[in-house]
């Protein structure tokens, strides 16, 4: 890595801009090798300092300040200028080559359409400006070009052939800049907001994609509705406009009033997306429409403040879904994510705190930790101070902060302020990385039951010491003949070890119950994102599978069994999976439970979050042995149950038209489930019925699935290829299908086969992570001993990274995991992150990942 591009940013180092931005003009004249960007902003002068603009790439034409033509210095970085100590206006014309950019970040095209993606410091791509959050200032966009659709962010102007005008009157920082321009198709709507105003809505994309936009726009205006509900909070333009764009970074991105997002998260029909994307898109739109308070109106200070808008604006769409959904159902989705995905990052070289310290390259920290544990410690302060003051305190927060750039101590101090709360210990959620240990031990003298709780946590790179962290832990007894007997309760734990005592035969008593030594549940509802150790015998868990009034650890409980079997069946020891298939058998045939809460029982805990279980105990996984672990366990519960299987799977069978409800993709999902361990049993019979039969996609996908996981599905896969090579989404997901279901020993191959079929276009972020990103998820594929695959994973990732270094340096996580393993892989691990790191012209972006993960 170069030393001088390879510089760390601090937040101890935050110090303001010296200048104000008072207005923002810009003039595009669009080209796609040279494009002219004409800007006119006004400054005037605060602390003044050094006066300095960001720019990268950007070949500068003129400048001038209040109209005589300056020369300012250029660097790789920006320009410094003389300016005068008064208000003054700077003109500065540059020109860029969007077409040449691969980068994906700043004005690019995609299809012939130009688009840009500014968050986090890619506006300095398109004109030299200060492009830090906390400069905000109204912006005033004219776009010339001969293409027909011409957008910006705000409120359109005024237009005609060959141009178009844009205002937005909100003050905004640079990066929720947005330009659009192309050849594209509306598909409009309108929302009447709570005061009466008209908002007209338009999803704009490719010729042939406009009958994919119905749900976008459904779930926009759920949305709009229900941040008004839940929030107050309305919307504030006249218009709202949401793009596709195939060629996209990351997800999507809430520019202010326009909304640009990854084609694969807007369109849907019920023949092209599963349920799976029909909910994603709903919370993706959701999430977007969200920042325009939590993010826009109300911004971040700098970059290390991420959080501040993302953790609360996953937090927003969290409990959107669960609202328009399943409440527990969400919520059992998402403690599941924490405790796989998070915890992983957490306890590896890549651990950071939810508001980071120090960066060299910032898109390195859009992370699992900032957004999902950002949203688990904002879900846990409204835990910790009830609905009322919640609300009182987000309002508080926005009416101070409206068009403000500010941080988490802003933000908590306006709980402080409501409450009176004392919120020191709290910060440390956001200030200590790692996920707190929480020890629970039960002492039972046969009248009283003492829990000792202990907390500690593990060091991380950087933060050897740990302070103890305000954990309210949710708990609740049952006494053992099935009733509750002491509703869930919280303990705020702050102290390295608290005990809690209950008086068990006076709470049995007033149940009218025998005393006798009740089933602890503990950390209900994922009270707190900390990895719980409470010791409980297969007995007691299958009890807590049946009987927990509580869903999530009803399904946490259902976890430990099938982990406990799993990880028992990979290393050779004694597996007894018996309490987990009778608790199974009797939660597939309790007619009570919602199917999808039946599917989520169903699953299995991933083959990485085994390899994560069996390094927690201190043994090196061996990913093939896990593998083989998790089919025998298929097959036995697919004998044992295959009785309550062809029950459920046959009454969960033909619903009627498809639905994108939360109801219909439950049936569907417990559908898929069944069908998936009986077509161990029935030669792949009923998934070729089915996948013939099918019209929808996630009937033909999850046919194709069971398929392919029993080694079947050749003319199937064909299929579907050849029913849907015009379909670049679908196509993705016929990729990435056959590398996550390859065999341990063919996955690479697989991988390589299809990197050299002619739709494999490795530019597109999308495919690219729809073969190679996949081969890091098929465990056993990726760390076969051959080693094979790591370095066909690594040969991907050099040659992405001169093109695109946001998306290859994300993909680089694939192995953060390397120390967890045994000699041989870790050895190899090491050699492929050093060949990586050694390599020549390694951008900053991949270059700081595989130095944090080398460590
Ligand atoms: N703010 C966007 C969102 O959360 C994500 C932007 C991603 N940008 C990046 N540089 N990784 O919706
Ligand atoms: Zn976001």
């Amino acid at each position: 890595m170069n030393e001088a591009i390879s510089r760390k940013v601090y937040l101890n180092d935050y110090k303001p801009f010296g200048w104000e931005v008072e207005q923002v003009s810009l003039t595009f004249r669009l080209s796609p090798r040279g494009t002219r960007v004409l800007s006119r902003i006004a400054f005037r002068p605060r602390e003044g300092g050094r006066f300095f603009l960001h720019g990268e790439g950007l070949r500068l034409i003129s400048a001038a300040i209040d109209g005589r033509t300056v020369t300012p210095e250029v660097t790789d970085e920006g320009l410094t200028c003389e300016v005068p100590d008064r208000p003054f206006l700077w003109e500065a014309e540059v020109e860029i080559a969007p077409e040449d950019n691969t980068a994906l970040e700043g004005l690019y095209m995609s299809n012939g359409m130009f688009c840009t993606q500014c968050e986090a410091e890619g506006f300095r791509r398109i004109t030299f400006y200060p492009d830090r959050p906390d400069v905000m200032a109204p912006f005033r966009v004219r776009i010339e070009s001969d293409l027909p659709v011409l957008l910006s962010n705000g409120d359109p102007v005024a237009s005609g052939k060959g141009w178009a005008e844009w205002h937005d009157p909100w003050p905004k920082p640079a990066y929720l800049f947005a330009l659009v321009a192309g050849d594209l198709r509306a598909v409009r709507d309108s929302f009447t907001t709570r005061s009466g105003r008209e908002i007209d809505l338009a999803v704009w994309v490719r010729e042939g994609d406009e009958d994919r936009c119905g749900w976008a726009l459904e779930s926009l205006k759920a949305s709009m509705a229900w941040d008004e509900r839940e929030y107050g909070r309305e919307y504030d333009l006249s218009v709202f406009n949401i793009v596709a764009v195939d060629d996209f970074n990351a997800g999507a991105m809430e520019n202010k009033g326009l909304n640009i997002f990854n084609s694969a998260l807007v369109l849907a029909s019920p023949e092209t997306a599963t349920d799976r994307d029909f909910e994603r898109i709903e919370a993706v739109i959701a999430h977007e429409y969200f920042h325009n308070w939590t993010g826009n109106r109300v911004t971040c200070r700098d970059w290390f403040q991420l959080c501040l808008k993302e953790g609360l604006t996953v937090y927003r769409d969290q409990q959107f879904t669960g609202d328009m959904r399943s409440a527990p159902v969400k919520r059992i989705e998402d403690a599941a994510m924490i405790r796989s995905r998070q915890f992983r990052e957490d306890n590896g070289p890549l651990a950071h705190p939810v508001r980071p310290e120090e960066f060299i390259e910032i898109n390195n920290f859009y992370t699992i930790t900032v957004y999902e544990k950002g949203a688990e410690v904002v879900g846990m302060l409204h835990r910790l101070v009830g609905q009322n003051a919640w609300r009182a305190a987000c309002d508080l927060y926005f009416e101070r902060h409206d068009g403000q750039a500010v941080t988490i101590e802003d933000w908590l101090a306006a709980f402080r302020d409501t409450t009176g709360r004392n919120l020191t210990q709290f910060m440390r959620w956001y200030s200590q990385a790692g996920t707190p240990r929480l020890s629970v031990a039960e002492d039972w003298d046969g009248q009283t039951l003492t829990l000792t709780l202990r907390q500690h946590t593990p060091p991380t790179p950087g933060q050897q010491e740990k302070a103890p962290q305000l954990i309210p832990v949710a708990l609740g007894l049952l006494h053992p003949s099935g009733p509750e007997i002491l509703r869930t309760q919280i303990v705020e734990m702050t102290e390295p070890e608290e005990v809690v005592r209950y008086d068990v035969g006076a709470l049995c008593k007033a149940a009218g119950l025998k005393t006798e030594r009740p089933v602890v549940s503990a950390l209900r509802n994922f009270s707190a994102p900390v990895m719980l150790e409470h010791d409980q015998s297969p007995k007691e868990r299958a009890f807590l599978l049946r009987h927990d009034t509580d869903p999530v650890n009803r399904w946490e409980a259902g976890r430990a069994l099938s982990r406990a079997a799993l990880t028992a069946m990979a290393t050779g020891g004694d597996a007894d999976p018996q309490a987990w298939l009778e608790g199974l058998e009797a939660a597939l045939t309790d007619e009570t439970l919602d199917p999808a809460m039946q599917s989520l029982l169903l699953s299995l805990p991933s083959e990485d979050d085994l390899a994560q279980s069996l390094a927690d105990a201190g043994e090196a996984p061996d990913p093939l042995a896990i593998r083989h672990a998790v089919e025998a366990m298929q097959d036995h519960m697919a004998e044992t149950l295959e009785p309550v299987l062809t029950r459920a799977f046959e009454a969960t069978a033909g619903t009627g038209p498809f639905r994108p409800d939360a109801a219909g993709a439950g049936r569907r999902s417990l559908h898929n489930a069944c069908l998936t361990l009986l077509t161990r049993r029935d030669e792949g019979t009923r998934a070729r019925e089915t996948f013939a039969r099918a019209d929808n996609m996630t009937a033909s996908l999850g046919a194709l699935n069971a398929l392919l996981s029993v080694g079947a599905g050749k003319d199937e896969l064909a299929a579907f290829e050849a029913r849907w090579q015009h379909d670049r989404l679908v196509m993705d997901k016929w990729f990435a299908l056959q590398v996550m279901r390859a065999s341990p020993e063919q996955a690479t191959e697989v991988a390589e086969r299809l990197t050299q079929h002619p739709q494999f276009a490795w530019k597109t972020p999308n495919r690219f992570r729809s073969v190679i990103g996949t081969l890091a998820g098929n465990a056993a594929g990726f760390h076969h001993p051959s080693g094979a695959a790591y370095d066909f994973f690594a040969d991907w990732l050099l040659k992405l990274d001169p093109v695109n270094p946001q998306t290859a340096a994300r993909m680089s996580t694939a192995f953060e995991t390397w120390r967890r393993y045994g000699p041989e892989r870790q050895a190899r691990l090491r050699a492929t992150l050093e060949r990586i790191a050694a390599s020549p012209g390694l951008s900053r972006d991949t270059g700081e990942m595989v130095a944090r993960m080398l460590g």
